[in-house]
């Protein structure tokens, strides 16, 4: 296809905004499926995304258009993750495209992911088309999301497309001023190729799929291919564009989005960002600004059940094989025995992985406290990575400790303003901005990633009843007075509870935890002190009764129901439970223990 008539895409949403129903939409506009092979949100394809309604690894379509000025466009639309985890990705994507349709939902307006998503887009230097979703809704207000558009991101809004992704309202329009108000790719065709890759995945018969957008020059099946970041050079097996399923095309021209195979092994040899050319003439300097991911937030998984491992490491090494940003390495805890150390790049990456090797491979994990990666400066000039509290190394050893920090973007409801302000304060944040726009607030944090990683986004959920959007990016490295805290359970240090925090609010987290764990933590038939300790410093201090011989003993009255539910209950109980020296500590407790509250 000539450039003229190509225009790539793609869409920035807040989640729930409508951005995978518009795809739809859009797919079913331009009859690039049969009606009657639609499914609801055909473009993201694992289970686990449709439950949760998030789209995770970006893909893309190419729908064909004839315009109502009669002529036929390719457009190309390159779907996006939506969620902060993601950013590295997003960013890569927005640069393999010209433009954006930017959706908000009319019935809620602006949010903190449209704030961050729409920044990414404009930085791409992205034509934006406005489009106000969900006007079949009574509570839709267009007139008022368009005035906030222009109010906050800054942008004309009063073009702003009216539609309605669920019953096709404002399809046509939206496709019309992508070829009207989006500009066409640029590229030559004679040029060496230069391509850039902008997401891989497994596919267990194909191998490693590579996306790529045609910089300059042309790909071919039977190319020889170098990536310049690895220097790995691959002969091309095949060449393709998403229908969204798989179609073979001869050739890739510039300005062209699709797909190649290429005998790579696995996702690791693919860095999203990089530059593809050819073995042989290739083009000189690759694509600016390329930076691998790299996981910012780390927990140990183990088995409940240790006759598990095996299972395990072969459930961990699956998923690796398509996720490059998910690092693992095996790890032995004295308490919680063969595990492994994982990294993820935040902590909805945390959770979906977890999920997944819960749900579909259906085993029972135990997950320890998240940790950020910290940089510990030693007294002989070292630098050290930490990213695990157990292998702290000798405080004295210790010049400095670094933990990273970052800018945490918060739109919220006025009334709630006080509680987040109060949240990200106790939470050491440092106020940078505060702005209105109607009756909402933004605020803009520095926090340390420390203490968002765990419970941040739940607390702030719950005190703002769910009306606040959060987003957040890293902003670099700082020294701070940070400890490791250890747990011990009758005397025995709980290695899995231990965790780094700031000096100034390890008593009270200290506290919060032996607290916790005295209601976690059953009663044995001796007393239990549970501790938290700074190095040999008890900090904090509670102790577990003994039990009474008989458990039931206090349901007088002799129900026998009762009693017979609450034996099952400690049965059932103990199945979950880890053996520490004497004492037996349910799962729960390692994730319980470390919520705030
Ligand atoms: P993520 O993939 O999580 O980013 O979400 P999304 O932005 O893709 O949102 P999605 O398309 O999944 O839509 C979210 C919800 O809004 C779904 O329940 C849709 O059915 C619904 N929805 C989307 N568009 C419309 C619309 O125009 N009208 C109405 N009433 N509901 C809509």
């Amino acid at each position: 296809t000539d450039l003229a008539h190509i225009r790539n895409f793609s869409i920035v949403a807040h989640i729930d905004h409508g951005k995978s129903t518009l795809a739809d939409r859009l797919i079913q506009e331009t009859k690039t499926v049969a009606d009657r092979d639609m499914k609801e949100q055909l473009l993201d394809s694992m289970d686990i995304e449709r439950e949760r309604g998030i789209t995770i690894k970006a893909q893309t379509v190419r729908l064909e258009y004839e315009a109502d000025n009669g002529e036929q466009y390719v457009l190309n639309l390159i779907d996006t993750p939506g969620h902060v985890d993601f950013a590295y990705e997003v960013s890569r994507s927005m640069r393999a495209v010209e433009g954006s349709l930017l959706v908000v939902d009319s019935t809620q307006g602006v949010e903190a992911q449209t704030l961050a998503n729409v920044y990414q887009a404009i930085d791409a230097d992205h034509e934006i088309v406005p489009v106000l979703n969900k006007i079949d809704l009574p509570a839709s207000d267009c007139e008022r999301v368009a005035e906030q558009i222009e109010d906050v991101i800054g942008i004309d809004a009063s073009g702003a497309i009216q539609v309605s992704a669920k019953t096709g309202v404002g399809i046509h329009e939206v496709l019309e001023a992508i070829v009207t108000h989006l500009p066409a790719p640029t590229g030559t065709l004679d040029a060496p190729l230069k391509a850039m890759l902008v997401d891989s995945w497994y596919d267990p018969y194909l191998g490693v799929v590579v996306l790529v957008r045609i910089m300059d020059g042309k790909l071919r099946k039977g190319d020889r291919i170098r990536m310049m970041q690895t220097g790995a050079i691959y002969p091309v097996d095949r060449v393709g564009v998403f229908r969204p399923g798989m179609m073979p095309v001869d050739e890739l021209g510039p300005g062209e989005i699709g797909f190649i195979t290429a005998s790579i092994k696995q996702v690791r040899d693919t860095k999203v960002g990089d530059t593809i050319t050819t073995e042989k003439k290739g083009c000189e300097a690759p694509l600016p600004g390329f930076h691998p991911s790299v996981p910012v937030v780390f927990c140990g998984l183990f088995p409940v059940d240790s006759n598990e491992f095996e299972d395990l490491r072969d459930a961990i090494e699956k998923l690796a094989l398509n996720d490059a940003s998910f690092s693992h390495e095996m790890e032995t805890s004295a308490a919680l025995g063969f595990g492994f150390r994982c990294g993820f790049l935040g902590l909805l990456h945390l959770e979906v992985i977890r999920d997944r090797l819960e749900r579909e491979y259906d085993i029972d994990l135990i997950t320890t406290a998240p940790s950020v990666v910290y940089q510990i400066h030693m007294k002989d000039g070292t630098l050290r990575e930490l990213h695990n509290p157990a292998d702290m190394p000798d405080p004295s050893h210790i010049e400095t400790i670094e933990e990273p920090r970052i800018k945490a973007t918060i739109l919220v409801p006025d009334d709630y303003l006080g509680d987040v302000l109060k949240l990200c304060q106790d939470r050491r944040g440092i106020q940078l901005d505060l702005t209105y726009a109607g009756s909402r607030a933004m605020v803009v944090y520095d926090l340390p990633l420390n203490e968002v990683v765990f419970d941040f986004y739940d607390r702030l959920k719950s005190v703002t009843k769910g009306y606040a959007s959060f987003d957040y990016q890293l902003t670099g490295y700082r020294a701070d007075n940070l400890v490791k805290m250890q747990i011990l359970v009758n005397e025995e240090p709980v290695d899995a509870l231990s965790i780094m925090v700031h000096r100034d609010r390890a008593e009270t987290r200290g506290r919060a935890m032996v607290e916790k764990l005295k209601d976690l933590i059953p009663r044995h038939m001796f007393k239990i002190p549970i501790q938290a300790a700074i190095g040999g410093k008890v900090i904090a201090r509670e102790t577990l009764s003994a039990l009474r011989k008989d458990v039931t003993a206090k349901c007088y009255g002799g129900d026998a129901t009762r009693k017979k539910k609450l034996l099952e209950k400690q049965k059932a109980g103990k199945k979950k439970m880890r053996q520490f020296g004497k004492v037996d500590i349910p799962q729960e407790a390692f994730i319980s223990a470390l919520k705030m509250d």
